[in-house]
């Protein structure tokens, strides 16, 4: 394995070349116009994330698995080639145009429709679009309302997961006409809002590619206990904001605060340098088994959505008394704010309650350190929130304010997602006022090795069997049992020898247990279930934990495996 990672580091000087190529192709046209417009949003965000994601991985994957394993970019390079072949190039769209007979309308004319009253119109490229009654129906909510009597571009080029074939023909529903051709070209040129993203390892696989959101393969993790930065999973809802650490500041207001703004090297020299071991888990992690019950609505992340890292920086507590945060503060909660913004400026946020803010043990941490390496762009640069046992959303990066408050953070992260819900919850009858915000996670614990549907060799006498455990709000892993008989019967694995403080097991545990093989068995299903220091265990199946956004999956892992003879 180790073997496998230097190789792909050094697959990124290929990488860099392939990058720039694919830059070039990333203006994704329509293949659309197809006839068929009975199609409706049938396909979840994760579905259309994954379907069109995207002209790099779906088109060039394996090919660079391929280039990497030969040493050739010629496969690589082939894989591009073939995908920018297959898109209409824009001069055969406005062409196909020409043929049409639609209404011809000004710009001005369709900016005079952007109420109910008057209808929703949109452009996209050359054609007219009234949306009136589709926006009920926008999975993104009345976001789409930001286009109205406008273009779209703007916003696709933001949230770019609307670029791909359904959407198209969702759209073609609602065509009414098209734009005059000298207005036409004013918005094709959109600046995209992901064009300096950094370079991420070609190791990684892409859920997402704008926003990026990537997580590495399985396998790797449980090889390192401190993940390194490079295959560090990555969860952007936004383009990662470019920020100069000398013009870098972090500001602190609220209740009971004197406003304070301090420069990175304040945060670095005014206050004690504190390091803790943690690790970082979306709440999405595993939601790709709750595919397998029935559609959620988010990324489809797989098992690897989690990582363990050495983070240094100052204390939240001890920046917060800088502040003069008074001993008897009546707030609950400290807000958070990052510099990535979305198309109406509001920036990335969340918040935890005070209490785990200013708990002695709480070890909140403005960190600027990653794995002993100034923080990465993807995780950010140059200043984030760790927030030990608590879900990933809290955790914010690219921090530019600190607000000490008695309201919880009114973020749409905090407020309208990252909450969990019954299985008898669906799109038509959620209310997320009814539920609070994910905080501290539930036990969870996954195999990571072998992988689901390997075939192991019946010559081999033992099987090992790898994981990780880990549980939120400092609780400690005390036990992880794992079943080679679809949890008939149980052993106690090995657990890796960390001895962390009562209420402060912020790491995970990595496990493993090698048994013999069984050897009149063709089958087997291996499952692993951890407990923490309190009992608290997963609950067997994913069924009864659904929900409709996907998150807090921790149920029982499970792999099957054949045993075949050579
Ligand atoms: N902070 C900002 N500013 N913007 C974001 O999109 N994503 C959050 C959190 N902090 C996010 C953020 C989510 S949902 C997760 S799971 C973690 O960052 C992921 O951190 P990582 O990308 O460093 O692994």
């Amino acid at each position: 394995m180790m073997l496998f990672f230097k190789c792909t580091r050094s697959g990124l000087g290929i990488w860099r070349i392939q990058t720039r190529v694919w830059r070039k192709t990333t203006t994704v046209l329509p293949e659309m116009r197809s006839m068929c417009s009975s199609v409706r949003w049938k396909n979840t965000i994760a579905d259309q994330e994954q379907d069109t994601n995207y002209q790099f991985h779906n088109a060039s994957w394996r090919h660079l698995v391929l280039g990497l394993m030969t040493g050739t970019s010629a496969i690589l390079a082939y894989g591009l080639y073939r995908k920018q072949e297959a898109e209409p190039k824009p001069e055969t769209l406005l062409k196909n145009k020409a043929q049409t007979s639609y209404p011809v309308y000004t710009r001005q004319e369709v900016a005079k429709h952007k109420t109910v009253e008057s209808g929703i119109w949109v452009t996209y490229k050359s054609d007219v679009y009234d949306i009136t009654n589709f926006v009920e129906l926008h999975p993104g909510g009345d976001k789409i309302l930001l286009a109205a009597g406008g273009a779209l571009e703007p916003f696709w080029s933001m949230y770019a997961v609307h670029k791909q074939k359904h959407v198209f023909e969702i759209l073609e529903e609602y065509k009414i006409g098209e734009l005059r051709p000298e207005d036409v070209q004013e918005t094709c040129d959109v600046t995209d809002p992901y064009r300096k993203e950094p370079l991420r390892h070609p190791a990684l696989k892409v859920n997402s590619l704008k926003p990026f959101n990537a997580e590495p393969p399985v396998q790797i993790l449980s090889e390192n206990y401190l993940t390194p930065n490079e295959i560090f999973f990555i969860r952007n809802h936004l383009p990662v904001p470019e920020v100069d650490p000398k013009q870098f500041r972090l500001n602190i207001e609220g209740e009971g605060l004197k406003s304070v703004q301090l420069t990175l090297r304040d945060i670095q020299t005014k206050f004690p340098k504190h390091t803790i071991t943690a690790t970082l888990q979306c709440a999405g992690n595993r939601r790709s088994e709750m595919n397998g019950v029935r559609q959620v609505k988010g990324l489809n992340w797989g098992l690897a959505a989690i990582g363990n890292a050495k983070w240094a920086g100052a204390k939240l507590s001890d920046v917060l008394k800088y502040a003069g945060l008074p001993e008897d503060i009546d707030a609950k909660h400290v807000q958070f704010e990052g510099l990535d913004k979305d198309i109406t400026g509001s920036p990335y946020g969340a918040s935890i309650p005070i209490r785990k803010a200013l708990a002695k043990d709480g070890d909140v941490l403005l960190a600027y350190e990653m794995n002993n390496e100034p923080l990465p762009r993807d995780h950010g640069f140059p200043l984030r929130v760790i927030v030990p046992g608590v879900v990933g959303a809290r955790n914010v990066k690219w921090l530019n304010k600190i607000v000490v408050s008695k309201e919880e953070s009114k973020s749409h992260w905090q407020v309208n997602d990252y909450k969990g819900f019954s299985p008898s919850v669906d799109w038509d009858n959620v209310d997320f006022n009814s539920a609070p915000a994910i905080q501290e996670l539930p036990i969870q614990s996954v195999i990571t090795a072998p992988s689901n549907d390997e075939h192991l060799n019946s010559d081999m006498n033992e099987i090992t069997v790898k994981g990780y455990a880990w549980s939120g709000g400092g609780r400690e892993v005390i036990r992880v049992d794992v079943s080679l008989d679809g949890g008939q019967t149980w052993r106690v694995a090995d657990l890796s020898e960390v001895k962390p403080n009562e209420g402060q097991a912020w790491a995970w545990k990595l496990w493993q247990l090698t048994v013999p093989l069984p050897k009149d068995q063709k089958n087997m299903e291996i499952i692993c279930k951890a407990v923490d220091n309190q009992y608290n265990v997963q609950p067997d199946t994913v069924a009864p934990i659904w929900n409709l956004r996907g998150v807090l999956n921790n149920s029982w892992s499970r792999v099957k495996v054949t045993i075949k003879s050579k």
